[in-house]
């Protein structure tokens, strides 16, 4: 037998054995150095001082080097959830396709198009370079305030779940790796670094857990981010009982952990379960190097632990087919192509609030239109931070915001070049389009008093790094609506938002539309909705409430401390004083909060109206192991359209509770029928039994409701189910 091919010098580049066993084989062969080297990155952003660009590396997140001995390709990084970034122009020039945001992409409830999304970031992340993708992001929206729900999947565990599922799924189909973060429970930006969420574990286990473990099963994602904040004690990144107890352990999750940037507190995240520290230059210390063999000799980390990270890493190189395939580096990309993924995702995530009068969609006979605000005569509004992507010929619009502490100083509010007026202007055939800055309300009153109808475009727009100090549109914006609106009773809000915010002049106004941030072609999808030539679609994935009042924290945990903008770069995270968020919500986030304190939002989750309408019949649900539901759909409108139905739990054995199990989402033509079954997640039906490790489905009687929104039930039935225990 031959012993000098390249098989046997080199056999894990067998690409017929298992990502683990070809992972075993090339551990064998490294050296000590080589193996520590796999464990951390740089940060590539190359422009901050004391961190220039790391030889060999593209500039973006993070970089880990190759090593050309053994044919290991580098690590490549780059954000994230909404398209491929180029942070602060590092790539001169180099611009993205933007989807809209992710509470937009979960307004569509749509998981095939989730997949086209994330399969196109993969692809242009993969021309570009990239074999690491660091998105998808998908923690639930706990509170409205979040400087980063934008970047997320709503409220509900099976919605985010699914859909990130699917994005991930996407991404990875273009051979890189997919990051799903933060794991877990990063649900406020203030005091990020040191914010200590406090929850019980069956509480976690039911929402945020839940989401991830679904996201995981679905995409399988190469590599988990743990978060910057520390859960019931313990910084994510060095959390035993969720890394190595949860994630790798009853979920077997095979992949790498990487942390946040700046996020690894100590050597003892090794030992905990972190596989990889990120973005070196920004933690107090590089742990994983000189810090971390120190604790292998002294005996604190086992020395398995540190072959266990290198395989746990290659594993997921391995998985993703980084060994075997080239990456398409420098292929043209087709950005045609992407555009109109974005386009539909932007129109599709649309949400229609309110239509009075049927005033949309807009048809002839309108003469005059004031189009005012919201520097609609530029662009869209982007979110900010590490999920910012520049598109098209860069941005529109950048505004910097100001503020104390790493983040915020780096922070601007920018606008994609796709602006709402010139759309508007090209569908308003025969009507004079005026455009007003919005800068003064009386001003635009005045402009408005005189036209058919005015159109308000309202921003809030939110970051990483920094929250919503409360949920009123900012910069006197409340004030310009309620103006506009007692000038002329035509008008229309169109808001570009974060998430959530208060309305208080709803009544007020003919009809409002959530565009959220809408991405690279949202002008035309906003005007495609306005005008009727798309259909609105959107469901709302977050609750809206109607007062900061109802929510569980009415006071934002932290705001207004100095730690509200944290700097994390190389500060010894051990000595800054933290604090606790009680998360006493539990498991019941969203809308599940507002119906077990019996409150009544301003728009429940799941709510959106249409140009058209649906009928519902032929409603059937079966027990047995699971619930089972049927129905019939039908388009009883003059217009084509998307019905999104959704199926909850309402009531277990009598006792009241409200739980998505499902939904179907469907396009009919005006008179066209569907049919639609849903098939319930068991573990949805169950509770979390911490002691028993296990989820427990009682027996009995499980009443669901078909329904229109958490608050708009169109029928109930119930079933029977037998008693189950399912695997953690
Ligand atoms: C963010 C991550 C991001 C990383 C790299 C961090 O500030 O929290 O979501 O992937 O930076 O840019």
């Amino acid at each position: 037998m031959n012993t000098d091919t390249p098989q046997a010098r080199a056999p894990w580049i067998n690409a017929n054995l298992p990502a683990d066993e070809r992972a075993a084989l090339l551990d064998a062969a490294l050296t000590e150095d080589e193996r520590y080297g796999l464990l951390h990155s740089q940060w590539a952003i190359g422009f901050l001082p004391g961190a220039p660009l790391p030889e060999g590396a593209i500039p973006a997140a993070g970089y880990v080097p190759p090593i050309p001995r053994l044919g290991i390709p580098g690590l490549y990084e780059t954000d994230a959830s909404l398209g491929v970034t180029n942070p602060r122009n590092a790539r001169p020039g180099d611009t993205a396709t933007a989807l809209p945001s992710g509470l937009a992409m979960a307004a569509t409830w749509d998981a095939g198009l989730a997949y086209s999304a994330g399969a196109m970031i993969g692809d242009e992340a993969a021309k570009k370079g990239f074999n690491v993708l660091l998105g998808g992001g998908m923690n639930l929206t706990r509170d409205p305030r979040c400087g980063r729900n934008f970047e997320y999947l709503g409220e509900d565990p099976l919605l985010a779940g699914v859909l990130s599922g699917e994005a991930i799924r996407g991404t990875q189909s273009q051979g890189i790796i997919a990051t799903a973060k933060h794991f877990v429970l990063n649900d406020q930006e203030t005091g990020r670094h040191v914010v200590n969420a406090i929850i019980d574990e069956a509480a976690l286990r039911e929402s945020d857990l839940l989401a991830f473990q679904i996201a995981i099963e679905r995409g399988a994602p190469g590599a988990i981010m743990s978060a910057y904040n520390k859960i019931n004690g313990h910084y994510a990144c060095e959390n035993d009982a969720l890394l190595n107890g949860v994630l790798k352990g009853d979920w077997a999750y095979p992949g790498f952990v990487m942390a946040d940037w700046g996020a690894t507190t100590s050597v003892h995240a090794a030992a905990s379960g972190l596989d990889q520290q990120s973005g070196e230059q920004l933690d107090h210390k590089v742990w994983f190097e000189a810090p971390l063999r120190e604790s292998v000799a002294a005996g604190e980390t086992p020395s398995e632990r540190i072959s266990d990270m290198a395989r746990r890493i290659l594993r997921s190189m391995f998985a993703a087919g980084l060994f075997d395939r080239p990456l398409p580096k420098g292929e043209p990309i087709d950005y045609a192509a992407h555009g109109r993924i974005a386009h539909q995702a932007a129109a599709e995530g649309i949400v229609l609030l309110k239509n009075d009068r049927n005033i949309l969609p807009l048809t002839g006979g309108i003469k005059s239109i004031a189009v005012i605000g919201g520097y609609s005569d530029v662009g869209v509004l982007c979110g900010g931070g590490s999920s910012q992507v520049t598109t098209g010929k860069g941005h529109a619009a950048f505004i910097h915001a100001g503020g104390e502490g790493a983040m915020m100083a780096m922070a601007s509010e920018a606008y994609h070049p796709s602006p709402p007026l010139a759309a508007i202007k090209r569908a308003a055939t025969g009507a004079r389009v005026t455009f007003v800055n919005g800068r003064y309300p009386s001003e635009a009153a005045l402009i408005a008093a005189g036209v058919d109808l005015a159109i308000v475009f309202a921003n809030q727009w939110t970051t990483e790094g920094a929250d919503a100090p409360d949920l009123s549109l900012p910069n006197g914006q409340d004030a310009l609506i309620a103006a506009v609106a007692a000038a002329n009773p035509n008008t229309i809000v169109v808001l570009q938002t974060g998430g959530p915010v208060l309305m208080p002049w709803l009544a007020d106004v003919a009809a409002v539309l959530e565009a959220w941030y809408p991405g690279s072609q949202g002008g035309e999808a906003i005007a495609d909705i306005l005008f009727g030539a798309a259909c609105p679609a959107g469901r709302l994935p977050v609750t809206f409430p109607a007062a900061i009042s109802q929510l569980p924290r009415p006071d934002l945990p932290g705001l207004g401390q100095p730690w509200q903008s944290p700097g994390g770069r190389r500060v010894d995270l051990s000595k800054a004083p933290g604090f606790d968020v009680p998360h006493t919500e539990g498991s019941d986030v969203g809308y599940r909060w507002y119906a077990r304190t019996g409150q009544a939002p301003l728009f429940p989750f799941g709510y959106g109206l249409s140009y058209t309408d649906f009928g519902y019949s032929n409603f059937a649900v079966t027990g047995g192991e699971t619930l089972t539901v049927t129905f019939d759909v039908t388009n009883t409108g003059a217009l084509e359209g998307i019905d999104t139905p959704q199926v909850y739990l309402t009531s277990r054995n009598g006792a009241p509770l409200l739980r998505l199990l499902g939904w179907s989402r469907l396009k009919l033509k005006p008179g066209e029928r569907a049919s639609a079954k849903i098939i319930a997640d068991p573990r949805l039906l169950a509770d979390f039994d911490t002691a028993a490790r296990r989820w427990q489905v009682p027996a009995g009687d499980y009443e669901i409701a078909l329904a229109r929104s958490a608050e708009d039930i169109v029928a109930k039935a119930s079933a029977h189910i037998q008693a189950a225990s399912i695997n953690p």
